[in-house]
């Protein structure tokens, strides 16, 4: 046993090897004896512990029986050239001597709490990569757009790897691969400013999106009341209500919006890189009817192949929300984050926040400025009457500003529009413009009843909601 220490510790990689893996496997026993009596550090701790000490442990002991290659080699070597006896050969392992059977335990034993310490340490350490903490806020300011957006959607309990890699062997692979890429690109300042979307190599939705959501489950049609707000002095109050044919295929045939996820349907297209500009479309149904609607122009910078229409090229936005000025302006007003009895409030709002600034530090500032400097000017009295509900509206402007643009990310209003409607991006009328036309004139429609029946328009006190909701 001696003899083999006084071999490993002649050579100095082995010997490197022996001090890494002893002090990796010290610190992580350590630490995970610690979490084990509760204490919890939160993602880089646990990024420490089940990551970067791990490696170390793995390194360590990789290095050793390298370093013992190497020696064997140069020794071979030098025996080659004559500078040397001979090597000796491989020990001869003899159980019967007890030092021999000594050591053979000591190696098995050493072995099993490798094997241990391994294994707990990939386990925790895939939990850990996949944990939403680690995914929103490894890389820091990189993800911090999408985490902040993530965390003020509907999905915000979902974790970013059930949309991101879904369940299966090998798409967790490719993630982690491109995931290696990703940190790569972080640390060298390699990234993409706004990160580029769409995301090439993100999994069919089908596979994500329908472990909780599934065709079969939409039926019928939605009411949508939608709220804005003039931008006169009283912030004039409108409705616009829309039953969305949502659609499904419950039953035994499909309509409406998602009839183009159902089984039986598949509409291809060919596109550019973002998918803004939709050349040739391709129907294909389920008793065979196959349409070609050409596109009467073809996308400047086609990407190569057809694609199969999916969930997220109409939700494109599931997740990651970022809004306009105006929508956010409205919902606050509505919610009462900003008071609605303030002259002008709409306009001026959404007037600060449209404004461009460096820095979210000193949009912060001159939002503050702008809003509480427009009511100092025309509307002095109300600076001490309402002192506080200008107060509240300027930190709620903040808060829309920050949770929105990102200009060290250069994400600006608009840099990731929404797919899902047609008014503040091109969305549906992406395909559904009329140009898209089949060699017989059949077109893709752009009738407005096709998708919804507009029960009101911006209307100040609609007639029908009157009817719907009893005061
Ligand atoms: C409900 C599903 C869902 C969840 C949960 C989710 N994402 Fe996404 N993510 C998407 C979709 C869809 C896209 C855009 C894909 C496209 O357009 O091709 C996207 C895009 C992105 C992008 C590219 C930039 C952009 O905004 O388009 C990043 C980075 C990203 N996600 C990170 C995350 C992180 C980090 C989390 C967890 C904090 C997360 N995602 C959680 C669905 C999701
Ligand atoms: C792990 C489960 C899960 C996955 C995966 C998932 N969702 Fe959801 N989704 C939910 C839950 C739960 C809600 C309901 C949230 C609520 O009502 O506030 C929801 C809500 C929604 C809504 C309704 C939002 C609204 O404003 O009413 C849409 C649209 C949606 N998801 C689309 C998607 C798309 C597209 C994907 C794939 C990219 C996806 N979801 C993946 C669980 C999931
Ligand atoms: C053709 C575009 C399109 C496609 C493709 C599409 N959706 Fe939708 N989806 C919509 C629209 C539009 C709405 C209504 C939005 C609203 O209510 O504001 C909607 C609503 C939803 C809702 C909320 C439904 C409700 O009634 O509460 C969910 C959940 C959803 N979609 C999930 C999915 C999933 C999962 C897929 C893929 C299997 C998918 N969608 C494919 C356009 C689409
Ligand atoms: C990639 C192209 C494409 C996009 C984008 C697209 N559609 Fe379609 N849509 C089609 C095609 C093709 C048809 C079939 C037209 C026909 O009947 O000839 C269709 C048909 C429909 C129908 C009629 C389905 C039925 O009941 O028969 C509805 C409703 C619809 N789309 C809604 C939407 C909405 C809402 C959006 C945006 C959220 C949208 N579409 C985006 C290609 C598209
Ligand atoms: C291909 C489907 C489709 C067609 C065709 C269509 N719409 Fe829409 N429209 C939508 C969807 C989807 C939304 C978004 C609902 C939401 O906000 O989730 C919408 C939203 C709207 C809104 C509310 C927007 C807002 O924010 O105030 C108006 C108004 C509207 N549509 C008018 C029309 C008119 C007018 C036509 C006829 C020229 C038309 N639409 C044709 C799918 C369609």
């Amino acid at each position: 046993m001696k003899n083999q220490f006084a071999k490993i510790s002649r050579n100095p990689v082995s010997l490197a090897g022996v001090v890494v893996t002893t002090i990796s496997a010290i610190i992580f026993l350590t630490l995970f004896a610690i979490e084990l009596v509760g204490f919890s550090g939160g993602p880089y701790v646990g990024i420490m512990v089940y990551v970067i000490v791990p490696a170390f442990f793995v390194g360590g002991l990789l290095l050793i029986p390298f370093g013992i290659w190497r020696a064997r080699r140069k020794a071979k070597l030098a025996t080659e050239a004559g500078e040397a006896p001979a090597p000796e050969d491989f020990p001869v392992i003899d159980l019967n001597k007890v030092g021999v059977r000594k050591t053979v335990l000591f190696v098995a034993a050493l072995t099993v709490v490798n094997v241990v310490i391994i294994a707990t340490a990939t386990y925790k350490g895939v939990e850990v990569m996949g944990s939403t903490q680690f995914c929103g806020t490894a890389c820091h300011s990189v993800m911090t757009p999408e985490y902040t957006s993530y965390q003020r959607s509907p999905h915000a309990r979902v974790k970013c790897v059930e949309c991101h890699i879904g369940s299966g062997a090998s798409w967790f692979v490719k993630s982690k691969l491109s995931g290696s890429w990703q940190i790569a690109s972080v640390l060298f300042k390699l990234y993409e400013r706004p990160i580029p979307t769409p995301i090439h190599n993100l999994r069919p939705a089908r596979e994500t999106c329908e472990q909780c959501h599934w065709p079969a489950k939409f039926v019928g049609d939605r009411l949508k009341i939608i709220t804005k707000f003039d931008e006169d002095e009283t912030n004039t109050e409108k409705k616009t209500a829309l039953l969305l044919h949502v659609g499904g295929t419950m039953g035994s045939t499909s309509r409406g919006i998602h009839w183009h996820v159902d089984p039986g349907v598949r509409v291809s297209f060919v596109s550019d890189e973002k998918r803004e500009s939709i050349g040739d479309v391709e129907l294909t149904l389920a008793d065979g009817t196959h349409r070609v609607y050409k596109a009467s122009t073809a996308p400047a910078k086609p990407v190569k192949g057809t694609r199969n229409m999916e969930c997220v090229d109409c939700h494109n936005r599931p997740s990651h929300i970022y809004r306009l000025p105006d929508e956010e302006v409205d919902d606050a007003l509505f919610d009462g984050r900003i008071d609605r009895t303030l002259p002008f409030i709409r306009r001026e709002a959404v007037k600060a926040l449209k404004a461009t600034y460096a820095t979210r530090e000193e949009a912060s500032e001159k939002i503050r400025q702008a809003v509480q400097g427009f009511y100092s000017a025309s509307y002095p009295d109300l600076v001490k009457t309402k002192a506080l509900s200008i107060d509240t509206a300027v930190k709620s402007v903040q808060g829309i500003y920050n949770s929105n643009v990102w200009p060290s990310m250069k994400i600006a209003w608009g840099a990731y529009p929404s797919n899902l409607g047609h008014t503040a991006a091109t969305g549906c009328f992406r395909c559904h413009d009329d140009e898209h036309k089949t060699v017989d004139g059949r077109t893709i429609p752009q009738d407005c009843a096709l998708c919804h029946s507009l029960l009101a328009e911006d209307e100040a006190d609609p007639k029908i909601l009157k009817e719907l909701i009893q005061h």
